[in-house]
């Protein structure tokens, strides 16, 4: 298994090309079923989820080739219709494809996903989604089986909570759907808006893209042409980075970038001291010496990501004064908490707030990631260390960061993939 070794060094310098969206990828991956053609993607990033993902639709058929910067996936050959547990159990965005799989043939089987570090995370809203579109739902030993012979019909559908891979696994199975289908408190993500105009330039009329109400023309079972397009910019990848310029005081200029994604990181940024310049795809941080402390709550798009929760906690640990940082989306995503506190930092935690008192000294020491965007958390804690920080279990790390230790080691950082 392969870990980090970090050692801190004075300053961190240079520029960091963010990589294509983990997040933006997978349902756009998956949207490809619903493709007559071959698609190709271009800037999808080279992290182990997006692997997963192709080796699921390859297993059932489908012809996907990965290049450098250019990735075809051709469904056309696609025939089966069940994703099974070894891969759904190593991600659960695997559930994408329940949505577009049943539009298509009528039918799909996916395993359950099964609980998670961060939380239970049901998919309790996708399915009564598809029930409300005619789709009759069974679970039986571990596997959701979804038929709908005749086809998914449009219908009007409340989401009780903003779901993100919900809303996409939706709007693509309303894309073949008889009639229209209304999403009301669809996620507006950048991620989702994103699927919803490609579903749109492809010929599956959307409107209200970017609003809590998305209305989907279905094309009565008619798969669509899709063409070449390149994937939205990473913005947690972004990010990350930007705290990393901000934990180290270094001035970093991120690339193929987009900042209008960022809005309330950039915000929390500039709270905490730190000041921008921005230009059509590039941000450059130029951080303060001092780091102001923060109030920060997790909520969904345009309000503040919980995928940038652990980074910003571990951000907080050095500023001068007490933060708070609510989580309110996934009961149990404080397992970094732990690891920092190893390292020195001074957290109490009382339920879904964690109360940081910064300005503690951290010291390396052997730590482990237990979830993806943790792992990052630690790596910044690490870049900031007395010593030597090693970050196990990057397995984590490794399904959404892509070549992280590569971007870093180029502005600077003495940052190591080694062998356990
Ligand atoms: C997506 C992101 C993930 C991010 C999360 C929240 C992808 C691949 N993953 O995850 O990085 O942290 O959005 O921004 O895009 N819920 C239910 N029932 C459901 C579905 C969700 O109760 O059927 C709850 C969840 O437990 C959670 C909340 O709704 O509390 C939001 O979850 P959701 O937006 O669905 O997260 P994901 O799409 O899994």
């Amino acid at each position: 298994m392969d870990y980090l070794q970090i050692k801190r060094v004075n300053s961190l310098n240079g520029n960091i090309k963010i990589s294509g969206a983990k997040n933006a990828s997978l349902p756009l991956i998956a949207m490809t079923i619903l493709a007559t053609n071959s698609v190709s993607i271009k800037n999808l990033p080279h992290v182990a989820d997006i692997n997963t993902l192709l080796k699921l639709l390859s297993n059932l058929g489908a012809k996907c080739n990965r290049g450098s910067d250019t990735t075809t996936v051709d469904t056309t050959s696609l025939t089966q219709t069940k994703a099974t547990y070894d891969i759904v159990k190593t991600m659960r965005a695997s559930i994408l494809v329940l949505g577009p799989i049943l539009a298509r043939f009528g039918h799909c089987e996916v395993s359950l996903p099964g609980g998670c570090a961060i939380g239970q995370r049901p998919i309790d809203l996708h399915l009564k989604a598809l029930e409300q579109m005619g789709a009759k739902i069974d679970i039986k030993a571990g596997y959701i089986e979804a038929t709908a012979p005749n086809g998914l019909k449009g219908c009007d559908i409340i989401f009780d909570k903003i779901t993100v891979t919900g809303t996409a696994n939706i709007v693509m199975a309303a894309a073949l759907a008889n009639g229209n289908t209304i999403i009301t408190n669809a996620a507006r993500e950048p991620e989702v808006v994103q699927l919803c105009e490609i579903l749109n330039a492809s010929g599956v009329k959307i409107d209200g893209i970017g609003t809590a109400v998305l209305t989907i023309h279905g094309t009565s079972g008619k798969l669509i042409n899709i063409d070449e397009f390149s994937v939205i910019p990473d913005r947690i990848e972004a990010g990350t980075y930007l705290c990393a310029g901000a934990i180290t005081r270094a001035e970093l200029t991120l690339t193929n970038v987009n900042a209008s994604h960022l809005g309330a990181v950039l915000s929390k940024l500039e709270e905490m001291g730190s000041t921008f310049t921005i230009t059509d795809d590039t941000i450059t941080i130029h951080p303060s010496d001092l780091i102001k402390p923060v109030k920060i709550v997790t909520q969904e798009y345009p309000a503040f990501p919980t995928d940038m929760q652990a980074q910003f906690l571990a951000l907080a640990t050095q500023a001068n004064g007490t933060s708070i940082i609510e989580e309110k989306l996934f009961e149990n995503r404080f397992m970094h908490v732990s690891e920092l506190q190893r390292m020195g930092a001074d957290i109490s935690l009382n339920g879904h707030v964690a109360t940081v008192n910064g300005g503690t000294k951290l010291s390396g020491t052997d730590v482990m990631a237990t979830d993806l965007r943790a792992s990052s958390a630690l790596v910044l804690a690490g870049l900031v260390a007395d010593g030597t920080t090693d970050v196990h279990r990057i397995y984590h790390l490794d399904r959404g960061y892509d070549s992280l230790e590569v971007k870093l080691q180029n502005v600077g950082a003495d940052i190591q993939r080694l062998k356990e």
